[in-house]
């Protein structure tokens, strides 16, 4: 895969929609996508942090312009909020290109509200997001942030082996893959049941987000839908996330190493990888 400059096909009517961008990796896209020359909509589900960090991408790229980098509010877990936000995204800008799933916890009160942001989160925002991408001859791009704590061979269940065939991945086997996991969970036989059990309410929900970018990478196609989908893994990044925290063993990313393999795909010429997963910062389709 080339890793040089892109042929530039976009400009400043080219919107790009990214998933909690107020900090971290999130931000890092916006920012970078808006250096770019694409309208960038940094969304944040808290209207303060999303407000400062707008603010801070306008002042560093010394523009005053609201559309240019515009902010709304999403908050991923809500039907209504992500309502408002592609309503408002039609009346504004009549369309949307890119759309960046970025948003994602790595802990909560529950384990049913990471599932919620992570995975039902993405799909909220991609569904209600879909029918606004735009046919251009570039082709709408759809980018999920994923990690490679979410690969098929972190399981040594059932999954490991059935998901291999990605063409045979449903929507419905995904929940329940969710809704068995969640049951082990309660009822306390997960320890056995072959999970990831690393950061582990996380890491599965990125198998269950990887599991999906398959699904959707066979519903809408660049051959006829023109939209590309993937996901990437941006790499351990110290960020909100892990409390900037790392291993000793583990190097850390930079924010614009973690963003790159994000804004490549975003970028792309015609032609770019669809239905995959790539590893960051060598552009590189891994095994997942
Ligand atoms: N950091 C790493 O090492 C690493 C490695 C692999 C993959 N990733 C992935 O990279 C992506 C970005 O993570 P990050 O490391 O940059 O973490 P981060 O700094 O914690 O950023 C996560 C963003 O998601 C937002 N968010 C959380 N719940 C939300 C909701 N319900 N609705 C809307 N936005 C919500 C957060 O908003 P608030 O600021 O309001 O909390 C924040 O803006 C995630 O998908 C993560 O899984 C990260």
């Amino acid at each position: 895969m080339a890793t040089s400059t892109p042929t530039k096909w976009w400009s400043k009517d080219t919107v790009a929609v990214i998933t909690g961008a107020n900090q971290g990796i999130g931000y890092e896209i916006a920012r970078q996508l808006a250096q770019n020359g694409l309208t960038v909509v940094a969304t944040a589900r808290s209207e303060e942090r999303g407000k400062a960090a707008v603010e801070a991408l306008r002042k560093e790229l010394g523009t005053e312009d609201q559309e240019l980098v515009a902010f709304h509010l999403l908050d991923v877990t809500s039907d209504e909020s992500v309502a408002a936000l592609a309503q408002w995204l039609r009346q504004t800008f009549g369309g949307v290109d890119i759309l960046v799933n970025n948003a994602a916890i790595s802990r909560a009160e529950t384990e049913e509200k990471i599932f919620d942001t992570n995975y039902y989160g993405v799909k909220r925002v991609t569904k209600a997001i879909l029918p606004l991408l735009r046919p251009s001859p570039a082709g709408a791009r759809v980018i999920n942030v994923t990690s490679d704590l979410g690969v098929l061979k972190r399981l040594s269940n059932k999954y490991r082996d059935e998901w291999k065939d990605r063409d045979q991945i449903t929507e419905d086997q995904i929940d329940h893959f969710i809704q068995q996991y969640l049951g082990e969970l309660k009822d306390g036989t997960w320890k056995s049941g072959g999970w990831q059990d690393m950061i582990r309410d996380y890491s599965n929900t990125k198998v269950a987000l990887n599991a999906y970018t398959s699904v959707l990478a066979r519903e809408v196609r660049p051959e006829t839908e023109k939209v590309y989908v993937n996901c990437f893994n941006p790499g351990f990044t110290k960020t909100n996330l892990n409390d900037y925290q790392g291993l000793s063993t583990l190097q850390a990313n930079t924010l614009q190493e973690a963003a790159m393999t994000g804004i490549w795909l975003a970028l792309h010429p015609v032609g770019g990888p669809h239905g995959k997963y790539l590893e960051q910062k060598n552009w590189g389709i891994a095994e997942w």
